[in-house]
């Protein structure tokens, strides 16, 4: 997998159809939550062969979905040229990049990813998968899209909650990857609804807009960085998945009533006190991005004990590794063993 990792920040939705004129077969896969923005974008490109709108839940994140996409792309005629348009968050645009790296051996995608989660992490750098038994993107292929598409503006009606899941992943990149911008982020008003004004004729707005702009292509940006210099997660890019190892058992445990994002940010927090445990980061690391989790409306506390977490995370893919903090900015890798992890996260 040599292809670049693609950032392209547009103004508007439209901006998309530059990047796409002289494309032939555009099958555009997207969450059935924003049928309006998938018409829009079609109506943008026209010529579009099909649009197919898909129900999207972690439950519904399986291979029957993948499958199902793949059976309309044959049934729709898609050849090995075809490009196949994601639009959506972090569900559907691991299913459609799946079911386009299974389709004839692999056939292009490009995202729009709607969510701020998918927009600076889950729709960059070419994981794809779905879910197996209930268990995290156990089954994928690493296919890298064309593109990743970054507009804002398709962000104006999402749900608080979702900008909370997607608030915490930013958070985790600027923690890995960039202090300052950590510190902007946690005192930005990111936090709030990211409706936060009001235009001249009393509509909302987004009165931030313009350091909410920053924020997620910064963020977009250091994952594309990491992931260039290691796409296939030899080494460096296991940095971002600080705060999954727990966050994902989180997940699991909750049986799909904790988001993603929320299990991270929780998850982060765990891992922030393992590494005070082990001596790797100074005493108060935890308790300062707690308070600063907090300050951002996320949740800080997990709701399970070290033996439910222990046992959901056994059949975890990160087979004993730890994403650890030396500090804000300084990740480390770390295998840690069992008792240590009961000993500072009970
Ligand atoms: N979400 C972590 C990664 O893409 O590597």
């Amino acid at each position: 997998m040599s292809k670049d990792v693609v950032i392209i920040r547009g103004e508007a939705l439209a901006d998309v159809a530059a990047k796409l004129a002289g494309e032939k077969e555009i099958f555009i896969i997207h969450d059935e939550n924003v049928a309006h923005v998938a018409a829009a974008v079609a109506a943008a490109l026209g010529g579009v062969k099909a649009v197919i709108g898909l129900k999207t839940s972690e439950d519904l994140k399986t291979m029957d979905t993948a499958v199902w996409v793949t059976e309309r792309l044959l049934e729709a005629d898609a050849s090995r040229g075809a490009l196949v348009l994601a639009i959506g968050g972090g569900i559907t645009t691991d299913i459609a990049g799946f079911a386009a790296s299974m389709y004839k051996r692999g056939i292009r995608y490009a995202n729009i990813p709607t969510t701020l989660l998918a927009q600076v992490d889950a729709a960059i750098g070419g994981k794809t998968g779905v879910n197996l038994h209930g268990y995290k993107n156990m089954l994928g292929a690493f296919h890298m899209p064309e593109f990743t598409f970054l507009t804002a503006s398709v962000l104006e009606t999402l749900p608080e909650k979702e900008l909370r899941c997607g608030l915490a992943e930013m958070l985790k990149t600027f923690l890995i990857g960039d202090a300052d911008a950590y510190a902007r982020a946690v005192s930005s008003r990111f936090s709030a609804k990211i409706l936060d004004g009001q235009d001249k004729n009393g509509l909302p707005s987004r009165k931030n807009a313009k350091i909410q702009d920053e924020l997620i292509f910064g963020a977009a940006s250091i994952k594309a960085d990491i992931v260039r210099r290691d796409p296939l997660e030899h080494g460096e890019r296991a940095v971002l998945n600080l705060g999954h190892t727990f966050g994902h058992a989180i997940e699991h445990c909750s049986k799909g009533e904790i988001a993603h994002g929320e299990a991270v940010g929780m998850g982060i927090i765990l891992a922030a006190r393992l590494s005070e445990g082990l001596g790797l980061a100074q005493k108060g690391l935890a308790a300062c991005l707690e308070k600063d989790f907090q300050r951002v409306g996320l949740e800080t506390a997990c709701p399970y004990g070290i033996d439910e977490l222990a046992a959901a995370m056994k059949k975890d893919k990160k087979d004993g590794r730890f994403i650890l903090l030396k500090g804000i900015g300084q990740p480390v890798i770390t295998t840690v063993k069992e008792d240590d992890l009961r000993k500072y996260t009970e």
